[in-house]
């Protein structure tokens, strides 16, 4: 038996942690001092570097790739040949736009589709990456589940996502999809993330009041949104253990 999905503004808008599905059509005007949406392409790269015996030239898979900013980060320095997939058709535009600014177009492949959908019919990656996307494939059991068969041998799939310390712990929910933690990256500097995601609300904030001052009678709605980013950025703050995991599979 099939289990429905939820429909794909529902996705979406828990990936970005919006919840009044009312500000989704608005995001990419928010979000257009944004390059990074959440992953920091300088630790995917640094991953895959210390997890491959020779990291240039790989196969990559981006699911929830925002603007495209790890593939063409990993196109830029390794040589990967990237395939991102994302749902916001304003976001991969930007994505290959900038790809072409680089010089970058022949490595980087911008798809929009619904990953949940897609990866069905993805398969030999080298790498694949999920970068704060949230529970969009379910947690770490059902997402490694779900994306071992998109890798080809000798591949790693990298989860970039704030965990609490007190959650099931990770290495078991791997273990049940028959795979295995081989590296971490934890973000230690608090005071640099601070500062970053200070940088990052501001900006957003200030395309809100915009777009408040542009739709006067959706002014709560932006306002509304502000107020739950610097909550969301309070937590991620204080209570998350900011960490990129490396898996593989147990042979
Ligand atoms: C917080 S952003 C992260 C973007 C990017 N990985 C980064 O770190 O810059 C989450 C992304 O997941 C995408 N997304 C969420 N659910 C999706 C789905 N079911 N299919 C495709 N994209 C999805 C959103 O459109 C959004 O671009």
């Amino acid at each position: 038996m099939e289990i429905s999905m939820k429909p794909i503004e529902d996705s979406i808008a828990e990936a970005m942690s919006v919840k009044d599905k009312e500000l989704l059509p608005h995001l990419p005007y928010i979000l257009q001092d944004f390059w990074e949406m959440g992953t920091y392409p300088d630790i995917i790269i640094e991953l895959i570097r210390r997890n491959s015996a020779e990291s240039k030239g790989k196969r990559l898979l981006d699911l929830g790739c925002g603007k495209g900013a790890v593939c063409i980060a990993a196109a830029k320095e390794l040589a990967c040949q990237c395939h991102g997939v994302d749902a916001i058709s304003d976001f991969l535009e930007e994505g290959r736009r900038k790809a072409e600014g680089l010089g970058v177009e022949d490595l980087c492949v911008f798809e929009e589709a619904d990953v949940r959908e897609r990866v069905k019919e993805l398969n030999g990656f080298d790498v694949i990456v999920l970068g704060s996307i949230g529970q969009v494939f379910g947690d770490h059991n059902e997402t490694l589940t779900t994306l071992k068969g998109c890798l080809a041998d000798g591949g790693f799939i990298i989860i970039d996502e704030g965990y609490h310390d007190s959650s099931e712990p990770i290495s078991e929910q791997a273990r049940q999809a028959g795979m295995r933690i081989k590296d971490e990256y934890v973000i230690v500097d608090k005071g640099a993330l601070k500062k970053e995601y200070e940088k990052e609300l501001d900006m957003l904030t200030r395309r809100c009041l915009e777009l408040a001052r542009i739709y006067p009678d959706k002014e709560e709605l932006f306002k509304s949104y502000i107020i739950s980013q610097m909550m969301e950025y309070q937590i991620m703050e204080s209570v998350y253990i900011n960490s990129a995991m490396v898996f593989e599979p147990m042979y």
